[in-house]
Parts: C-alpha cells; structure tokens; sequence
C-alpha cells in the first residue's frame, strides 16, 4: 500500500465514524434530531475542518455550488439565463476570523458587479454581513456593505442583504435600513424567515419603506421562544406574509417581492392569490437554490413565472453545504452512499 493511500485510510476513520454516527441518528431519532445535528455541524470549526478536506464531500457539495471561481459561476448564470431565469450570485463565506478576510469578500463582491455588467449576465447580488465582518465590527460590516451597494448602484445592479440566525436580525435590519435612508441606495433589499414569531412586524415595517423582500421559511437553528418549532406553524406563517408582502398596501408601496422557496404547496398558494387579486407576474418572483428542484424550475418559467436561481461559488461551500443536507435527510443518504462507494 502506498504512504498516500494509507494516509488517506487513516483519514477516513474519524469521518466513517462522524457519519455513522449521523445516519444512526437519522434512523434512530427522525428528521428533527438529525437537522439539528446538522445544523450544530454546520457552525462546528472541527466538522468544518473534518469534512471539507474530504474529497468527496467536495464532489456532493458540487451539486449545490456553482464551482470555486467567478468564471465557474458566471458559466453557470449564463446557462440558468439561457434557459429563461434570472440569478442571484453569491460568493460563499460567512463568519470571517479577521479584518483581511472580510476586505477580500468585499473586494472580490465588487469585482463581481463589475463581471455581471461586463458580461452582460441577468444576476443580482447576494451576501452575508458576517462575510463582511458584522462579528468582529459592527463598523467594518457597514462600511463594507457600503461599499458593495455603492458598486451595485452605479452598475445598475441590485444587492439582497441575505438573513443569518436570529441574533443578528435586529442589525442586519438596521444596517439595511441605514443603507436606504441615509445613503439613498434604494437598490438594496433584506430577507424576511418564516419560521421567526417577530417576521410580521418585520414586515409590515418593510411594506411601510417600500423594502424589496425575499420570503424564505428560514435556515439556521432558532430556540422555541423566537421561532415556530412546527413546520405547519412555519408554513402557515410564510402563507400570511406572502399575502401581506403581495397585498394591496405592499403592491401601492412598490414593494418587489421573491417568494423563496421548493415547496409546491407554497408555490401553490402563491400562484392562487396572485390569480384571485389579479397581481401581476411583473411584480413578484418565484426563487430557488441551485442544484433543488430542477424540473419545478423550469415548470414555473414555463407557465411564465419570474423565477431567479440563487447560485453560489467559492472555496467556502462547507456550512451552506451542511444547511442543504439539514433541509432534505435525502440529501443525507445521497451524500453518505458516496462516501460509502469510495
Ligand atoms: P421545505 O424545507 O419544506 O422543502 C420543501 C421541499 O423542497 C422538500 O420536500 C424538498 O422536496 C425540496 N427541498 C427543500 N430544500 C431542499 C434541499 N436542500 N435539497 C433538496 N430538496 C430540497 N434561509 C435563510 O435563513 N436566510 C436566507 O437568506 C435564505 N436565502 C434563501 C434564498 C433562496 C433563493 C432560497 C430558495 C432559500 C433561501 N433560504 C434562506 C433557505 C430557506 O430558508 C429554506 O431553508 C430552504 O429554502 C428550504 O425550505 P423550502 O421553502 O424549500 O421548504
């Protein structure tokens, strides 16, 4: 046996044992438990460090990632545009460590516009603040965040401000709304979770600033006294917002809504309203992540919905990747037969 291949065995001990651990957690304890394993992993510097040196997470991670450099991802926007969607680009990363980390993101997401506008893509923009260092410096966040939504602005370009754990709703809000009243950049919109108690007074206060929102259930791992522990409590919760952000006020106040998300009963129900109130399809649009139901987003630009694709890129693909394993236990069992045929 060669040095390599023993080195690489040797590896695969800790991590055969990691994953038995979560498949046996999967069988043992259903759906609930194992997201939020997952969701614990997805923030872990260990799991973090385990995993992303393994090649063939890598590999599973592709199917959700656009691929490690912009032209990777600008391949990708050109192809998801070629096929009647819009995009959303994002460059992985989330949490920086240091100043130098979170400089960098900033200045490859300007860069980024710079691409979108020289290539002529149909792509807005989407980021983290922790990506531009919200953890380390409220400041440094803003001024970074300035920056990137000054750049979107003069490209006539757009930048959605994406939604972190809860902790941080309150500033992430904040920041955006700073942005808008006192910078002027009204090209700049936030992201609204579902799953938080606290969503429809969010919402009502964006309806009132004429906000762009995208809906999404929400992501992360939230305690029971700020978010619904039922995903029926969720999903009747992301219903009413959708209503509201579509509603006669919202619609008088321009309000652009995306309705993020794969859950047809959702999209159902979007689709309904839209038909009873006469809504126009120029005013909302339908979003989903790269890489998840396919076939229902090329369904939905068929039938002549807006539909944009959110599409990362980066070597920073681990948490987003753990998040989308969370969502879907089959993503689990797919990632885990891989493995298992290595
Ligand atoms: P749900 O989880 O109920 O899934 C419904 C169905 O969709 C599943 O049964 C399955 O068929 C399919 N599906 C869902 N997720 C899948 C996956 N990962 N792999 C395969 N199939 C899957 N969250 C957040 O907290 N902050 C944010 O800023 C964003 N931004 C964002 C942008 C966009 C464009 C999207 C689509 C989503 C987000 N999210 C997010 C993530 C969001 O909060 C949520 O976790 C996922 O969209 C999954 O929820 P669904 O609404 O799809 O429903």
């Amino acid at each position: 046996m060669s040095k390599d291949t023993f080195t690489k065995r040797r590896a695969a001990v800790p991590i055969s044992i990691l994953l038995l651990i979560l498949s046996g957690l999967l069988y043992w304890f259903g759906e609930t438990w194992s997201r939020h394993t997952l969701l614990y992993l997805s923030k872990a510097g260990w799991a973090r460090a385990l995993v992303g040196a393994l090649p063939v997470a890598k590999q599973v991670a592709r199917r959700f990632v656009a691929g490690e450099t912009m032209s990777e991802a600008v391949a990708v926007t050109r192809e998801l545009n070629s096929r009647g969607m819009h995009v959303t680009l994002d460059y992985l990363g989330e949490g920086v460590s240091n100043r130098k980390e979170a400089e960098a993101a900033r200045a490859e997401i300007i860069r980024l516009f710079d691409c979108i506008a020289e290539e002529r893509l149909d792509a807005n923009v989407s980021v983290k603040l922790t990506q531009l260092g919200l953890k380390l410096d409220h400041r440094l966040a803003f001024e970074n965040v300035l920056a990137i939504a000054r750049k979107a602005q003069v490209t006539g370009n757009f930048l959605r401000i994406d939604m972190e754990d809860s902790p941080l709703v309150d500033i992430t809000l904040d920041i955006e709304r700073r942005l808008r009243e006192e910078f002027g950049l009204a090209n700049v919109g936030v992201v609204i979770q579902a799953y938080l108690y606290r969503s429809e007074a969010d919402v009502t206060r964006l309806i009132k600033s004429s906000t762009g929102v995208r809906l999404c259930k929400g992501a992360y791992m939230e305690p029971e006294d700020v978010a619904f522990p039922d995903k029926a409590d969720t999903d009747r919760n992301f219903v009413k917002l959708m209503k509201l952000l579509l509603g006669t006020e919202a619609r008088a106040k321009r309000v652009y809504v995306g309705v993020a998300t794969h859950d047809e009963n959702m999209i159902g129900a979007t689709k309904a309203f839209v038909r009873e109130q006469k809504i126009d399809r120029a005013e909302f649009e339908f979003q989903m992540l790269f890489g998840v139901r396919r076939e229902l987003q090329d369904k939905l630009v068929g039938e002549g919905y807006r539909m944009r694709v959110y599409v990362p890129y980066g070597t920073a693909w681990y948490p987003y990747f753990v998040r989308r394993l969370a969502e879907r236990p089959a993503n689990l069992w797919f990632f885990l037969s891989n493995f298992a045929r290595r």
